[in-house]
């Protein structure tokens, strides 16, 4: 299965691919993620994306295209993966057609904007592995500790009210055209986002066996 889960920031996407790959033995690919361990090692790609990404930006089509395509030549990728983050712009999903990978579905989470900033705020993530919660709907066994690996958990520059506003406007501009882009492939399929985790999770699974 060849997957892309598209929908708003913060619509849940990293917390379905987190479960949804353990379900089909496949691996997850963030984008956001990859950028993220490149800036925390300090590479030249990393530094190069961490002002895009700190004003809530995208950061360049080339740079991000370059990190999927040498992604998806790994091993682990031969049977399928889910894409979490990419293709976020027409140009992005016109490269990985390109490409040659033939995607076999899209999910788009949907869940409304207002939603979005709330949930924002309550995120917090680990500062060794990534690992996402909530402070309401995803805690952690212990407060402020990663229930995985025990590092700090910490709150995204990125979370900041204003920051995620500008996130959502770049989403409606740039990213949410890929719905039609995928609709006219015939390979869209709208997941409410709005309740529980779990919720979501079968709506999404039921329409992979659709
Ligand atoms: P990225 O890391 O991809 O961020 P994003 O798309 O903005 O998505 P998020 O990770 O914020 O949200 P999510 O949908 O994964 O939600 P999550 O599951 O964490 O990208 C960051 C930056 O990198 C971009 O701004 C850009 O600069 C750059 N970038 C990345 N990819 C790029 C690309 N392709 N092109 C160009 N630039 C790129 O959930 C959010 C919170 O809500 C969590 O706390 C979670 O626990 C909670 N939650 C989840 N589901 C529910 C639920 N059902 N009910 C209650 N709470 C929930
Ligand atoms: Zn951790």
């Amino acid at each position: 299965m060849k997957l892309i889960l598209l929908g708003a920031p913060g619509a849940g996407k990293g917390t379905q691919a987190e479960v949804i790959c353990k379900h089909l033995g496949i691996p997850a690919i963030s984008t956001g993620n990859i950028l993220r361990e490149a800036l925390k090692s300090g590479t030249e790609m990393g530094l190069k994306a961490k002002a895009f990404m700190d004003a809530g930006q995208l950061v360049p089509d080339e740079i991000v295209i370059g990190i999927i395509k040498d992604r998806l030549a790994e091993e682990d990728c031969k049977n399928g993966f889910i894409l979490d983050g990419f293709p976020r712009t027409i140009p992005q999903a016109e490269a990985l057609d390109a490409s040659g990978v033939v995607i076999d579905r899209v999910i788009d989470i949907e869940v409304p904007d207002e939603k979005i900033v709330t949930r924002m705020s309550g995120r917090r993530v680990c500062e060794k592995c990534g690992s996402s919660y909530h402070l309401l709907y995803k805690k952690p066994a212990v407060e402020g500790v990663c229930t995985n690996c025990g590092g700090t958990l910490v709150q995204r520059k990125d979370d900041h009210p204003d920051t995620v506003k500008d996130r959502l406007r770049v989403y409606h501009e740039q990213t949410e055209p890929l719905k039609e882009y995928y609709e006219k492939q015939g390979k869209l399929h709208i997941v409410e986002g709005q309740e529980e985790v779990a919720d979501t999770t079968a709506l999404t699974l039921k329409a992979l066996e659709a």
